[in-house]
Formats: C-alpha cells, sequence, structure tokens
C-alpha cells in the first residue's frame, strides 16, 4: 500500500435552482429510486447528503438548503462540489434565483448539467428554457454548446435515469481522483446537537480515509470519532473520499463549512482547538477598519 497514491473517486454533485423548481423532489426521487427501500430503524431521517449507486457507480448529492450554504461554505474555502445540477422548472422558465445559481457555480468553476423539470406540466416549454439559459450562456449540446440539458419529471419519475447517467458523464470528464491510504480531511457539511447522541456533523470526506477512534480537530472543535453513520443511519468502521458520514464523539457543535482533519492524537487536536479559539477571539476584539 502506497501512502498518498491517487485513486477514482465518486463525483459530489450539488442540485441547485429557484424556489418550488422541485430540487427536493428530485433528491427524493433519485433517492428512493436508487437506495434499497427499507431505512434503518424504519425511520427516514434527515441527511444533507447521501449516495447512490449508478451502474456499480457510486454518486454522492449534496441537499443544501440554499444558495447561501453553497456561497457561504465557498467563502470559507470548502470547495465540495464537482458537479451543479441546475433544476429549472419548464413550465416557470429562469427566474433570479436560477441565475444567481449560474453565478455561484461559474464562480466555483463547477460544470453545470441542467435538470429541466416539470415537463409533465401543461404550460410546460423545455424549448423556451434553453432560449432562456441561452441568454445567459449556458447552451444546449443539441443547439451547438456544450451544456448538457435533461429533460425530467421528478413527480411521475421521467428522465431520472438520464440525468444519472449524463452525471456519470460529466464526472469522468473530470476524472475525480483523491488519495485513500492517509489521515482523513473533510468539510462539515451540517451540524447539530442530538438530545441523547451529544454534538452530531454530517462531514464529507475529502481525502484519506475516516476511522472510528480518529482523533479529530474539528473548526475550533476537537474530539475522537466514537462512530461513523452512512446516509441511512448504518455503522461504518471508515469512510473514504467522496463518502458522507455522521460523525458522533465531537466535544461541540462545528458549523457548516468548517474543515475536519485528523490529528496524531487527542493532544494535538485540543492545542490546535485551543490556538485556533484564541485566534477567533483576536480577531473579534480586533477594531474594525473605517
Ligand atoms: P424549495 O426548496 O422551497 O426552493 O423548493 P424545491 O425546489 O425543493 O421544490 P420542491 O421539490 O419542494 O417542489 C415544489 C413543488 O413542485 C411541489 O409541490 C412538488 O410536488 C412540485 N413538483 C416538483 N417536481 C415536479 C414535477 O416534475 N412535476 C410537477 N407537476 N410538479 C413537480
Ligand atoms: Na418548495
Ligand atoms: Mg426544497
Amino acid at each position: 500500500q502506497q501512502a498518498g497514491k491517487l485513486e477514482p473517486r465518486p463525483p459530489v454533485v450539488t442540485i441547485m435552482g429557484h424556489v418550488d423548481h422541485g430540487k427536493t423532489t428530485l433528491l427524493d426521487v433519485i433517492r428512493k429510486s436508487r437506495v434499497a427501500a427499507e431505512e434503518y430503524g424504519g425511520i427516514t431521517q434527515h441527511i444533507g447528503a447521501y449516495q447512490v449507486e449508478v451502474q456499480g457507480r457510486r454518486i454522492t448529492f449534496l441537499d443544501t438548503p440554499g444558495h447561501e450554504a453553497f456561497t457561504s461554505m465557498r467563502a470559507r474555502g470548502a470547495q465540495v462540489t464537482d458537479i451543479a445540477v441546475l433544476v429549472v422548472a419548464a413550465d416557470d422558465g429562469v427566474m433570479p434565483q436560477t441565475v444567481e445559481a449560474i453565478h455561484h457555480a461559474r464562480a466555483a468553476g463547477v460544470p453545470i448539467i441542467v435538470a429541466i423539470n416539470k415537463v409533465d406540466k401543461p404550460g410546460a416549454s423545455p424549448d423556451r428554457v434553453k432560449q432562456q439559459l441561452a441568454e445567459h450562456e449556458l447552451v444546449a449540446e443539441e443547439w451547438g454548446g456544450d451544456t448538457v440539458m435533461v429533460p425530467v419529471s421528478a413527480l411521475r419519475k421521467q428522465g431520472i435515469d438520464e440525468l444519472l447517467e449524463m452525471i456519470l458523464l460529466v464526472a469522468d470528464l473530470r476524472e475525480l481522483k483523491a488519495p485513500v491510504d492517509q489521515p482523513a480531511q473533510g468539510v462539515v457539511i451540517e451540524a447539530q446537537l442530538d438530545r441523547g447522541r451529544g454534538p452530531v456533523a454530517t462531514v464529507l470526506v475529502k481525502e484519506g480515509t475516516l476511522k472510528v477512534g480518529d482523533p479529530v480537530i474539528v473548526g475550533a472543535v476537537p474530539g475522537r470519532v466514537r462512530a461513523l453513520l452512512d446516509d441511512r443511519g448504518r455503522p461504518l468502521q471508515e469512510a473514504g473520499p467522496s463518502t458522507p458520514a455522521v460523525v458522533l464523539g465531537l466535544s461541540d457543535v462545528p458549523q457548516p463549512g468548517d474543515s475536519l482533519m485528523v490529528t496524531p492524537d487527542e493532544e494535538t487536536a485540543r492545542r490546535i482547538a485551543q490556538e485556533r479559539l484564541e485566534k477567533q477571539r483576536a480577531e473579534q476584539l480586533r477594531p474594525t477598519a473605517r
């Protein structure tokens, strides 16, 4: 085993788009159609990230609650997305947040795949959507451009397989790789305080492999991985690149966008936490420039 050797990793996909254009419905359909029907303990829990398998290959989807999260994570240097799926309702067409999403994805240098959703609706006009997107320099492949656009109906579960295939195709062009055999680095997707389990963080592993027992520093929060759970709440022993995992064992609740790093020991994690807290305090005390 060669440390630091790069291996192919699954693409990380974020769904973006205007309010009510069908992001959540689409994510639900993808998840349900691809994940075995039964949920762990019979409970569907809210998770900020999940993986599906398509043709024996995995795709990681991030359910970012809005563009704000995407932007704030990016502003903090937490670039996690490889591909953006832009959902545009075929009846509504391009709306302000559609344009915003295009700008965010471009600024992040992330390729965009367009899912033209709600094609089942009476007023749906995929061509009008393509026309409107062309005005924002997103030109469909069939119109001589280089943007993949897939007509779908999340409601009727149509076009989903095509969309997933296109995601894999675009991912192939990027040749996504990461080292596996080294201490993990990751990013917090979401975190909260759970009554029974204490601080709970959904972390996307970016590089290396996160293991149960690893001492970690997450933002300014030290801890030791007490348990790892997959996107269906099942226990994991370890999580490799592009894998979302729920981490238990942190001493406090970190922030979305915080980085996770495995440290040699818990003492080091606590020392780094202390340094970061002191730095944060110093920054808060510094008078703001006029
Ligand atoms: P926000 O998170 O609030 O921005 O909305 P969203 O983009 O997640 O949209 P959501 O999935 O909540 O869907 C909004 C509405 O559109 C719901 O009533 C869905 O049932 C409906 N909807 C979603 N996809 C389709 C579709 O393919 N066809 C039709 N007819 N309705 C759809
Ligand atoms: Na909605
Ligand atoms: Mg939604």
